[in-house]
């Protein structure tokens, strides 16, 4: 048996693909681009082992995707790949809508044609799980019910309204070619190898080296976080015993703010690396312009996968920060590894925007 992750070279597919060969010896063939966000180094542990094949190339190229479900015969899909990152979708949303957009298209196509030659019983058995955000939902007010599954989809960002376009195509393939699709939106993902351009590891990476910790306006918008390894559970129980046609939103019950992300961190720096001088890390904490049509704030409703599927996190927010925080500081080599030309680059276009003049870079 074999399942077609995509983008399982990026943060959270990596994490799915070492979680399940640590767990189960079905082979995985792993389609990834990898691009800036997708580093074969996140699978170095997995070298010489045969149940992994990564595959370089664009769920873009229908070509390419009819060879590898002809050839490779997948009992399943984990449609991971996408571009993932708001700040780049306002920079420039072309790409986002090439890969979420047609990307998932172009894979939903390749899928049907292949389920479409198969027996009942494979054609019964097959998955495609298209993993999606709980940024489709858009803003909540405070005090507004976290967001369940018929929430009305009111994305606010290239990003988000790029997912959410995604979501809408794989529902359309389950609902009128019988593909069985399940949906899930899950929440904002830490742990390790997340690559620092998003909040968490930006904020352990230049808090280690000292430069300015940009929180984009008042630092109150408010994320529901979860541990990337429980997500990668939540994912594993869907494939195994979710409902096709069925969305399932997946999420850590832990609203925080973003300041109190930052200042978490930073006192976690200060007792795990603490700074030669023993000033705070927090010194560094600096308010810079807000992102455009930032979303206040994100909440999920996990009820669902907890009622049908009976998953829940295993890793509290005290136990899963620490976690990620001793990762980073083990893992220097691998830090250092990623901030590429191409990384530096985006610091600086990105936070020069914001007023931070070299400071973040
Ligand atoms: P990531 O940016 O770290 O990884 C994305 C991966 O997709 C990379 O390996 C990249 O090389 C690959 N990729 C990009 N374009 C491709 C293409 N055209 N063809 C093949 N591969 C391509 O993203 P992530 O944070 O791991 O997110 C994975 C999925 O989970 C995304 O669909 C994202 O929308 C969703 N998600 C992420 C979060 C989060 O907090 N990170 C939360 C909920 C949902
Ligand atoms: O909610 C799920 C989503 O979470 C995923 O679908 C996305 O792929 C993932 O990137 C994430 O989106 P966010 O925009 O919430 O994540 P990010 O880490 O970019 O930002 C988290 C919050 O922190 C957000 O309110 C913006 C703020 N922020 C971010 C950065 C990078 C800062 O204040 N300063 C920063 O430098």
């Amino acid at each position: 048996m074999t399942l077609l992750v995509t983008g399982g070279a990026g943060f959270i597919g990596s994490n799915f693909v070492l979680d399940r060969l640590s767990r189960s010896d079905e082979r995985i063939v792993n389609l990834d681009l990898l691009t800036y966000a997708g580093n074969p180094a996140n699978l170095a542990a997995l070298a010489g082992d045969e149940r992994h094949v990564l595959i370089k190339g664009d769920i873009c190229d229908a070509a390419l995707l009819e060879r590898l479900f002809a050839t490779e015969r997948p009992r399943a899909v984990l449609h991971f790949a996408a571009e993932s990152h708001v700040d780049r979708s306002i920079h420039g949303p072309g790409a986002f809508i090439r890969t979420n957009v047609d990307g998932t298209y172009t894979l939903l196509e390749a899928a049907r044609a292949y389920v479409a030659g198969q027996d009942d019983a494979a054609r019964t058995a097959f998955r495609f799980v298209h993993v999606s955000t709980d940024e489709v939902y858009g803003s909540l007010s405070p005090g507004e019910p976290a967001f369940n599954e018929t929430r009305r989809y009111e994305p606010n960002s290239p990003y988000s309204a790029s997912k959410a376009a995604s979501d809408h195509l794989a529902r359309a393939w389950h609902h009128t070619y019988g593909l069985p699709v399940i949906i899930t939106n899950c929440s904002n993902n830490y742990g390790p190898y997340q690559f620092p351009e998003k909040l968490i590891p930006l904020m352990i990476v230049n808090a280690l080296a000292g430069r300015a910790l940009p929180v984009y306006g008042d630092g109150m918008q408010v994320r529901d976080w979860l541990y990337v390894g429980d997500h990668c559970a939540a994912l594993a129980r869907v494939l195994e015993a979710g409902r096709p046609g069925t969305v399932y939103n997946i999420g850590g019950c832990n609203e925080k703010p973003n300041l109190e992300i930052v200042h978490t961190l930073c006192a976690l720096l200060d007792e795990m690396a603490p700074r030669a001088d023993r000033s705070s890390h927090a010194q560094l904490i600096t308010h810079v312009a807000d992102r455009p049509g930032h979303d206040r704030r994100y909440a999920v409703d996990a009820g669902r996968i907890a009622a049908e599927l009976g998953w829940q996190p295993a890793e509290t927010f005290t136990s899963g920060i620490r976690k990620t925080v001793a990762w980073y500081l083990d893992n220097q080599a691998w830090v250092a590894a990623v901030q590429s030309g191409a990384y530096r680059d985006w610091v600086a276009t990105n936070y020069e925007a914001r007023g931070l003049n070299g400071g973040a870079a």
